[in-house]
């Protein structure tokens, strides 16, 4: 069995005192590293599904980098809407290949599943982009790999999630990730972030899996943003040649205050 832990929308600033909605950001996080750390130090692969900094700003991807270090060997990551590719590659220079602007995307195989990060950024948006170039190469990876499951991980989900406010922060080209979930029998799991609250959807053969940042929290309820009172937390993926379980973590002396 691999165990996967999927951490996303860390949302650091450079400020270790600085809030973002009331919610002291390094602070919660490091007691997410500390749980982590006391619980998931074997792991085989942490996954952070984007929005590593709210800033932007080199000096807290330098943070997370060094928070983020006993893992390093086993770390993969994928761009969300807060991110700049140049800094996170340069930062994480030793995980992310390629150059500048390109693409931030992983794969990476654990008992019989081939585990694929896919970038949706999509620089000046809050909503996403998937292009059907991106799925076709990933098909194509996935196909070599001989691989039985695919799991993909990425920032914005390719579901509508029934929330007014979140469906219009959405992820455009989704249809091209939605088609390859219906074709394709391999393809079991989704795993994304952006949207800070846990939710579970099935298209075709795939659950889609959002996760709770490690941070603030939102509500899928109501027609404008809506940021709630809530525990940080992560989710664990336990992949088998036999099919996944999966379940999130929360820190369960830590609360986000009342907005
Ligand atoms: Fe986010």
């Amino acid at each position: 069995m691999a165990r996967i832990i999927q951490i996303t929308d860390l949302h650091v600033l450079e400020d270790p005192q600085a809030l973002l909605k009331g919610v002291n950001v390094r602070w919660f996080l490091e007691r997410v590293v500390d749980q982590l750390l006391a619980q998931e130090s074997d792991c085989d692969a942490l996954v952070i599904t984007g929005d590593h900094t709210h800033d932007e700003l080199e000096s807290s991807y330098s943070y997370l980098r060094d928070l983020f270090a006993p893992w390093n060997d086993r770390l993969y990551q994928v761009p969300g809407n807060h991110d700049e590719r140049r800094i996170l590659r340069s930062v994480f220079a030793s995980r992310i290949s390629g150059r500048d602007d390109d693409l931030v995307q992983f794969a990476f195989e654990q008992s019989g599943w081939f585990c694929l990060g896919l970038d949706t950024h999509d620089s000046g948006n809050v909503s996403g982009l998937l292009t059907q170039g991106q799925i076709a190469a990933a098909r194509q990876q996935a196909d070599a790999s001989g691989a039985e499951r695919v799991a993909v991980f990425c920032h914005h989900p390719p579901v509508q999630l029934e929330s007014e406010w979140m469906d219009a922060i959405g992820l455009h080209g989704a249809e091209h990730l939605r088609s390859w979930c219906e074709s394709d029998p391999r393809l079991q799991l989704v795993c994304c972030g952006h949207v800070h609250h846990e939710s579970q959807h099935t298209c075709g053969h795939a659950t889609v899996l959002t996760t709770p940042s490690t941070g603030v929290q939102f509500s899928p309820l109501g027609n404008v943003p809506n940021f709630v009172a809530g525990q940080p937390g992560y989710r664990v993926l336990e992949l088998t040649e036999q099919g996944c379980s999966t379940f999130v973590m929360r820190i369960n002396d830590v609360a986000t205050p009342v907005p």
